[in-house]
């Protein structure tokens, strides 16, 4: 059911693409649909350039015979389509339960507009039922640990547990930067803003989940239908 309600909200993103379209390329399971039908349009003549967000995604638009492009060679894109984890009504999201938020935050600030498939489970009342990732280097890592508690301690937000993720063999997840994640259990953002210009500050962190002022219009799959919020 909800894969259905991700492939129908990905086909939708995928009508809005059009010829010359310099085109963000986004990560994760509803991602991954959007990229299978910008792959079947391009063997059908469609002409669009791709940037990938993770190594996952590069390797099913290979795949799918989609021309790419790097970030450095293609500065400027047309259009990012991604998945989130959540959203609110003002399209303020939580990324990075893929592991991808970097590259995911870099593609999306490089595009005119980003829009966000999703299905409807994902839109929420206020952010942060879903653990925010944390993408942090490996050097230093407990001293980093240890100002991200004393950030949310002076934030009011004590008691937010973080969690380094771990691969599925036990391992440390790591991301294709080469850092780990910490994924902070904070249950609400009372202020995304405030969290993100501090998370920011805090040597050691390379980036977070909170993508703010990015979105520029969703698709959400409801058993009812598709939901648009903001521009397409
Ligand atoms: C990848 O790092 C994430 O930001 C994904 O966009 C997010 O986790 C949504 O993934 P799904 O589409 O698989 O739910």
């Amino acid at each position: 059911m909800s894969d259905n309600l991700k492939r129908a909200a990905a086909e939708r993103a995928a009508e809005l693409v059009t010829d010359g379209m310099r085109l963000g390329l986004g990560t994760g399971s509803t991602a991954a649909h959007f990229v299978a039908a910008i792959g079947e349009r391009v063997r059908s003549g469609l002409k669009v350039v791709g940037v990938p967000t993770s190594e996952a995604t590069r390797d099913q638009a290979q795949r799918e015979g989609i021309p790419l492009s790097t970030l450095d060679e293609t500065p400027d894109l047309d259009l990012t389509v991604d998945g989130a984890d959540e959203l609110d009504d003002d399209l303020r999201l939580i990324k990075g339960g893929g592991g991808a938020l970097l590259r995911e935050k870099i593609v999306a600030s490089a595009s005119q507009r980003m829009i966000v498939i999703a299905d409807g489970s994902k839109h929420v009342s206020k952010l942060g039922r879903f653990p925010l990732p944390i993408e942090v280097a490996p050097f230093g890592l407990t001293a980093t640990e240890r100002a991200i508690v004393r950030l949310l301690d002076s934030l009011g937000m004590s008691g937010g547990e973080l969690h380094l993720r771990h691969a599925p063999d036990g391992a440390a997840y790591v991301t294709d930067g080469g850092h780990f994640i910490l994924d902070a259990h904070l249950g609400r953002i009372d202020k995304p803003n405030v969290l993100a210009s501090t998370l920011n500050n805090i040597p050691g962190v390379v980036e977070h989940g909170l993508f703010l002022g990015l979105a520029t219009g969703a698709i959400l799959a409801t058993a009812d239908g598709l939901v648009e919020l903001g521009q397409l």
